[in-house]
């Protein structure tokens, strides 16, 4: 015969063992990289949407740069030339001033107005390459993705798409809110869809 002691210590222990079971098996069964992998991607899904806006995607083309919210040919026709800076005849800086939008002649216009380098042109490309590209430092001017981060919080180009001038439409999202999907998006492994 056990005690009514021993009987209470088992029933305690038995009570402790199968809860510990449950808990290391809800570990198991709930992998941590899988939520990140579904946070990551959630996350790209918001950047991503801003990157394929007219106010970005217009300038991240391979050879030519586009205009307005229904992206076409920018007119004049302007090309990249040597230096991302246009032909010799037709600078973006003749036209695009540094110092911001022109209000009177519709031209808008931001610090360090120009093309992208060739291999940041994804504007056409699908998501996943999008997001590969964003993250090759051969193709993203030697950036980690702290330096991704930094340049869409700080660069004046990126800012411009939120402050556009004349009828453009600005990028839809709120500035830090973009910023802070970026951040969620490389906290969480900075995943890419396939
Ligand atoms: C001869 C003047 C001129 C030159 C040179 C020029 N642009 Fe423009 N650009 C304009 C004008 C004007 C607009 C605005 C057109 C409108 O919205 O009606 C414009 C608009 C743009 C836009 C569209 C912005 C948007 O999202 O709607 C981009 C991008 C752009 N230019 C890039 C460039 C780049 C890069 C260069 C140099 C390679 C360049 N431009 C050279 C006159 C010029
Ligand atoms: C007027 C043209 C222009 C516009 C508009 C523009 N960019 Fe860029 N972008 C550039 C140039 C030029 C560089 C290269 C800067 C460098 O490497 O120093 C660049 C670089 C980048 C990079 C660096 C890494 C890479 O692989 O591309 C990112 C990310 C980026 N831009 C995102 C954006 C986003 C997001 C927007 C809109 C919110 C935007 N850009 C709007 C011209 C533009």
């Amino acid at each position: 015969m056990r005690s009514p002691v021993g009987v209470g210590i088992s029933i305690v222990l038995t009570l402790v063992i199968s809860t510990l079971a449950a808990v290391i098996w809800s570990r198991e069964a709930i992998p941590q990289g899988g939520s990140d992998l579904e946070t990551s991607l959630a996350a790209w899904d918001r950047v991503v949407a801003v990157l394929k806006h007219p106010r970005c995607s217009n300038c991240h083309q391979p050879n030519e740069p586009l205009q307005g919210d229904s992206a076409q040919r920018h007119s004049p026709r302007v090309v990249r030339g040597r230096d991302n800076l246009g032909s010799p005849g037709m600078r973006c800086g003749s036209c695009h001033s540094e110092q911001g939008n022109d209000e009177a002649s519709r031209v808008p216009g931001a610090a360090d107005w120009k093309m992208p380098p060739r291999s940041m042109a994804w504007a056409r490309l699908p998501s996943g390459q999008v997001c590969r590209s964003l993250k090759d430092p051969a193709k993203n001017g030697r950036r980690s993705l702290k330096g991704i981060i930094k340049h869409m919080q700080d660069d004046s180009l990126v800012h411009w798409s939120w402050d556009p001038g004349g009828m453009r439409e600005s990028v839809p999202l709120p500035h830090h809110v973009f910023v802070e999907f970026v951040e969620e998006w490389v906290r969480s492994g900075a995943h890419c869809p396939s």
